[in-house]
């Protein structure tokens, strides 16, 4: 499967995270680590790991601590619940297998406080076994790749997106592969401004190839969202503007817009920060900043979208956005925009600057 060998390839070719767990076979450890990485960043577990793999560095020991030595250590992690059943489930397995931890993924998923995710985990880097871990960053990179709008938190997304991680698992390297595709959807293909520009697998990327990287992976909860903040790049290329068709079951289906930078929170658009989504996504530095908007605001029965424009000129248009249509400039009034879109070109029209 093209997938498969592209990320293993990109795994043992590219330098990648080191985190203290990696390679790690022993079982106890894993277990810490993925319960400490459930609800926390890596930068913040990793300093809890190595606290808690000195003071308690087998299972034996932290069955044998007392509760309130184990929460003060847990302190400033929250969700404590874990901390609980990290507790009970050590101690459960001292007295009833000897210490000896479960070496089956059925065994492993009956632990508290182990879900799916964890268990695939623990049973491909602890014992080679041939589960996938699947969770939200998993299902974002095969809905890029694979170019699948089906919506990740709807229960037949959740089905389709957790077969397809498992028939493209690599059974000979099932521990390699979870910590790949967990690092790369971490690192490259980022929830936010993924670096499309130097990925390896744009090659077959089909979000990459329409131009809809961005877009998804679709959320049906997203419709509930009540505040939204849409960036728009308005690409230009000598007299023509790049647009392109909402296709998605979201507000707007079918009208047109600019290339679209959703974020979750108001952005300041500074030159820094525009290089930065011209390089790691657009993959060109051969660009002239024309303006930036002011913020327009649009009220739809059930949402509040904000918008902003960032009007670009390009030299060239690059393979990310090859997808999109060349309008001529004197066209756009013919093309169906959403409203804050039109009041937008109007405004430049009376300016007589377009773009
Ligand atoms: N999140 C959950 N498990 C992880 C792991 N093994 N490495 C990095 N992030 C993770």
């Amino acid at each position: 499967m093209d997938f498969t060998r592209n990320l293993l390839h990109w795994y043992d070719t590219f330098p990648h995270r080191q985190m203290p767990w990696k390679g790690e076979k022993n079982p106890y450890k894993i277990w810490l680590s993925e319960v400490i990485l459930q609800q926390t960043r890596v930068d913040q577990g990793w300093v809890y790991y190595e606290r808690f793999t000195s003071a308690y560095p087998d299972i034996f020991a932290l069955a044998a601590a007392e509760d309130e030595a184990v929460f003060k250590l847990w302190e400033g992690l929250g969700y404590y619940t874990r901390c609980r059943n990290l507790v009970a489930t050590a101690r459960k397995i001292v007295s009833d297998f000897n210490g000896t931890f479960p070496s089956t993924y059925a065994d492993i998923l009956q632990l508290k406080g182990v879900g799916p995710y964890t268990a695939a985990a623990i049973s491909s880097f602890a014992f080679d076994l041939p589960h996938a871990v699947a969770d939200g960053n998993v299902f974002r990179v095969l809905a890029r790749y694979f170019g699948n709008h089906t919506p990740i938190d709807s229960s037949s997304g959740k089905l389709v997106f957790t077969a397809l991680a498992n028939q493209l698992l690599d059974h000979q390297r099932s521990a390699d592969y979870n910590q790949a595709i967990m690092d790369f959807g971490a690192t490259v293909c980022k929830p936010k401004i993924p670096l499309c520009s130097t990925c390896v697998m744009t090659i077959h990327c089909q979000a990459f190839k329409h131009g809809v990287v961005n877009k998804l992976p679709i959320k049906e909860k997203v419709l509930q969202r009540s505040t939204r903040f849409f960036n728009y790049f308005a690409f230009s290329c000598g007299d023509r503007i790049l647009v392109k068709q909402r296709v998605e079951k979201d507000i707007w289906n079918s009208l047109f817009e600019f290339y679209l930078v959703e974020t979750g929170t108001s952005e300041t658009w500074e030159a820094a920060k525009i290089e930065q989504v011209m390089s790691e996504q657009i993959g060109t530095s051969d660009y002239k900043i024309d303006h930036i908007s002011s913020p327009f605001r649009q009220q739809l029965t059930h949402q509040l979208i904000h918008t902003q424009f960032i009007a670009i000129q390009l030299a060239a248009i690059p393979d990310a956005l090859k997808d999109f249509r060349l309008i001529p400039r004197k066209s756009l009034n013919e093309v169906a925009f959403p409203k804050s879109i039109r009041e937008y070109l109007e405004q430049q029209s009376v300016h007589q600057h377009l773009f």
